[in-house]
């Protein structure tokens, strides 16, 4: 795909799609829950439409409502509750969805059948160790089909038991799959996060009666965690509404930073605090924003409207590392478009998790700035990116990664001459609509 710089401010009200993390935990817990549970503001964007996939797979019954016509998009799935899956007819596919193949890992090592858990290349190449080690703690019997602790795993679904376990990596991923097996446990089991990762799940098994008791830990570290979770507690069916998403919001809010005389109020994005990485990092650029109108429902939502503005580095250095790294793990590929046009020093550091994505995004980051012509510097766990410069078209590898081609769509509307994006399909994965959008605000 070819892309110009923007010869227009983007203006405009826009709601960016739904929770790409969110919608794939009302698939989960519907299907594990008694009843109908309805969905508004779901993202059908290729992930969670694997997610949809994999619980038809497994005998739940699941509307989408994409084609009724009377307005209502609300996806509906009829729970089974936590025992009564079926056996799966063929193989789990779960594409390129990393969160549908860790969360699954979690469920069907509980069950009566033995299942098979695979993905497309990219996804078949991240590391799933980080699920199948401190499951097989608590009983699990799953092993990678090639040896290489990857997908395709094959899991020999068996009775689990309690644990007390100590999160590996800040992983929501790794967490939800562990809380998800704590439903199927002998006991109440513990997971312990030392870094905040996102709480959807948390939120959501309480959400639909799950017994759940989540604690700080002082002890261990400021922002560490306990979460103790017994099982047999009920889950009923529940009524889910779905913000926008923060993490496509953010293409759209950079855009909107970077080309002159916009102004675009996004409406309805999640503001979890566990997610909102991003605005912080916006505000300390000095970029212009304004939130509005904040809701709070089991996820609290807002009103965003962002202005253009110039960038600059306070103090002419901005650190981003530590315990603000997974709240914005996913924006940093934009945070890294942003940084290039930013006056001053940006440095990312503690961020190794971003060589496991869909793609290695620390090296393609760099490899693509430095393309359009960024003063940027590889580090093991992130980059150094010096600002300010004029960025130029140039040709972009995005290796199918989503995040890559929506980042560098952004950078190519503020930089001079044209870019050509080397696959843009990929963006189906998380905003099918992002071009159609784009166009909507310019
Ligand atoms: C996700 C968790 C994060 C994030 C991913 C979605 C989730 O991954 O990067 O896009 O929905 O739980 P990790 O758990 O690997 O950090």
């Amino acid at each position: 795909m070819k892309l110009h710089p923007s010869a227009r401010a983007l203006r405009g009200k826009l709601r960016v799609p739904g929770d790409k993390s969110i919608s794939h935990r009302a698939v989960f817990l519907g299907a594990l829950s008694k009843g109908v549970t309805e969905v508004s503001g779901f993202l059908y964007g290729a992930d969670c439409l694997a997610t949809i996939d994999c619980f038809r797979r497994l005998g739940v019954r699941i509307e989408d409502a994409r084609r009724k016509t009377d307005g209502a998009q609300v996806l509906q799935i009829e729970g089974k509750g936590i025992f009564a899956l079926d056996t799966p007819f063929g193989e789990l596919n779960a594409g390129n969805s990393g969160t549908t193949a860790r969360l699954l890992t979690g469920i069907l090592a509980a069950q009566a059948f033995t299942s098979i858990v695979t993905g497309d290349a990219s996804l078949c190449s991240r590391p799933m160790k980080r699920v199948t080690e401190p499951l097989s703690q608590m009983g699990a019997v799953m092993e990678s089909v090639n040896g290489n602790d990857c997908c395709p795993l094959r899991i020999h679904g068996t009775r689990l038991h309690a644990a007390d376990l100590r999160l590996p990596v800040a992983s929501a991923q790794v967490k939800s799959a562990l809380l998800f097996a704590a439903l199927y446990a002998d006991a109440p089991t513990t997971v312990r996060e030392t870094l905040p990762s996102r709480d959807h799940t948390e939120r959501m098994l309480k959400h639909f009666g799950a017994d759940l008791v989540i604690q700080d830990e002082p002890a261990v570290s400021p922002c560490a965690k306990s979460i103790r979770l017994t099982p047999g507690a009920l889950l009923r069916a529940q009524k889910i509404h779905v913000p926008a998403d923060l993490s496509s919001a953010a293409f759209l809010m950079a855009a909107a930073v970077l080309v002159p005389e916009s102004e675009v109020l996004f409406r309805e994005v999640g503001i979890n605090p566990t997610r909102t990485g991003f605005l912080h990092v916006l505000e300390a650029y000095g970029a212009d924003t304004e939130m509005s109108n904040i809701r709070d429902t089991t996820e609290p939502y807002a009103d965003i409207l962002v202005r253009s503005s110039k960038l600059v580095c306070p103090e002419g250095r901005l650190v981003i590392e530590g315990e603000i790294i997974p709240t914005l793990i996913d924006e940093l590929p934009v945070i890294a478009v942003l940084a290039a046009f930013a006056e001053g020093e940006t440095v990312i550091k503690q961020a190794g998790e971003l060589r496991v994505k869909e793609s290695d995004r620390i090296s393609l980051l760099v490899r693509n700035l430095r393309e359009m012509g960024a003063d940027v510097e590889e580090t093991m766990d992130g980059m150094v990116i010096r600002g300010g410069t004029t960025l130029h078209g140039a040709h972009i590898k995005t290796h199918g990664d989503h995040r890559i081609a929506m980042g560098f769509a952004v950078a190519a509307l503020a930089a001079e001459g044209d870019t050509v994006l080397e696959d843009d399909a990929c963006i189906a994965v998380s905003y099918p609509d992002f071009f159609k959008d784009l166009a909507l605000l310019s």
